[in-house]
């Protein structure tokens, strides 16, 4: 098969199209041909170095995020069946520590991530586990279930599971135009909430207010006063941020007091000074969001599945076409999921 290898660490130019032998499938596994794979700020961190998850080999196959129909199975296959319409879910634990035994394989020491750490979907076939193969309604594009998995479980993680965002409340969320923003701003929306939609540029922001966003603030506004002003004085109930460094105070100053902080990213640093007063003295409540649980995924699925959201698509890139999309998916001025299609 074809497939994009990546020999080393640093530009486009350590990924190459090679021949490679296609993968067979095991027992229970399921060899699926990639109709569409998206790209994601792992894959491109990996690629420039150093590597994030553990056990990351070169050669590497990358792409997390990966949609298409089953070629073959690998004997039992959970019911899956050749021809059938499937986006992976990549994250893969052990199956026996406790973390897999509570559905959070991917804080299983032994994880594996399709495309993360094992061979993934830049390239015409990929093999998983048939337990990862969800199920695609024949009403969801594949190119459109191909934006899902990454961003989306941890948007859902972060709103609901750690944020448990609810009906009337405040949410502002920082780069509302993101990947994991764009479904963070309608998972909010859906669960109730007032959203207030921070960006970079003001095309990014009209996307926000298509998604249902209620107040849309640039980022250079004082956007702790607007956020005041917009809750009678009090502040937000939950922040949502992943961007970092350069958001982390408007994010903790946005708080009503007893608000909720979720982070989950570090796109513009990792490093933060902070009030132990700030935080002790107003009761805020400061909560990691990392990786997705297995009934996060399920129900992440479900719920898009269902209708009313939707996925933002930038372009699609063919295999050969990679260092064209890895510049789309690295222009901050980029709106909406690059897709690479085999
Ligand atoms: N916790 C987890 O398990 C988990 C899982 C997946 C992803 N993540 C993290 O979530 C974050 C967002 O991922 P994503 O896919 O949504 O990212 P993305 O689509 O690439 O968006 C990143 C956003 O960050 C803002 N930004 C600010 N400064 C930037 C800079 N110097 N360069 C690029 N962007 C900058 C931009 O918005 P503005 O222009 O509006 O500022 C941009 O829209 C990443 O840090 C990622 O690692 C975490
Ligand atoms: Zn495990």
């Amino acid at each position: 098969m074809r497939a994009l290898v990546q020999t080393g660490f640093g530009g486009p130019e350590v990924v190459s199209l090679r021949h490679v032998p296609d993968p067979v499938p095991g027992p229970g596994d399921v060899l699926v041909r990639v109709r569409a794979c998206a790209l994601n700020r792992l894959d491109l961190l990996q690629r420039r170095g150093p590597a994030v998850l553990p056990r990351f080999r070169l050669p590497h196959i990358a792409g997390m995020d990966v949609a298409g129909h089953i070629e073959a199975v690998g004997g039992a296959a959970g019911g899956l069946a050749t021809g059938d319409r499937v986006v992976i879910d990549p994250t893969l634990g052990c199956g026996t520590c406790r973390r897999c035994a509570a559905g959070d394989p991917g804080h299983c020491a032994s994880v594996r991530v399709v495309g993360g750490n094992v061979p993934g979907g830049f390239a015409e076939f990929v093999v998983v586990p048939a337990r990862l193969a969800h199920r695609v309604p024949g009403h969801v594009d594949l190119a459109e279930a191909a934006a899902l998995p990454s961003a989306w479980s941890t948007a859902w993680h972060a709103a609901l599971t750690v944020g448990e965002i609810a009906a009337g409340e405040t949410v502002v969320v920082q780069a509302a135009a993101s990947a994991v923003s764009i479904a963070a701003v309608q998972l909010a929306k859906r669960a109730g909430a007032r959203v207030v939609a921070v960006a970079g540029s003001d095309a990014k922001l009209a996307l926000a207010a298509d998604l249902g966003a209620d107040l849309l603030l640039r980022n250079d506004a004082d956007v702790v006063a607007a956020v005041r002003r917009f809750t009678g004085g009090e502040g937000a109930d939950v922040a949502l941020d992943h961007v970092g460094a350069a958001t982390w105070r408007t994010s903790m100053d946005a708080l009503r007091a007893g608000g909720r902080l979720v982070t989950f990213g570090n796109t513009t640093g990792d490093e933060v000074t902070l009030s132990l007063a700030g935080v002790y003295h107003r009761g805020l409540r400061l909560l990691g969001s990392g990786a997705y649980t297995e009934a996060d995924f399920a129900a992440m699925l479900a719920a898009y599945f269902g209708g009313g959201m939707r996925v933002v698509r930038n372009a699609e890139y063919g295999l050969d076409e990679l260092p064209a999309a890895s510049a789309a998916a690295e222009s901050r001025a980029a709106i909406g999921k690059v897709l690479v299609r085999p």
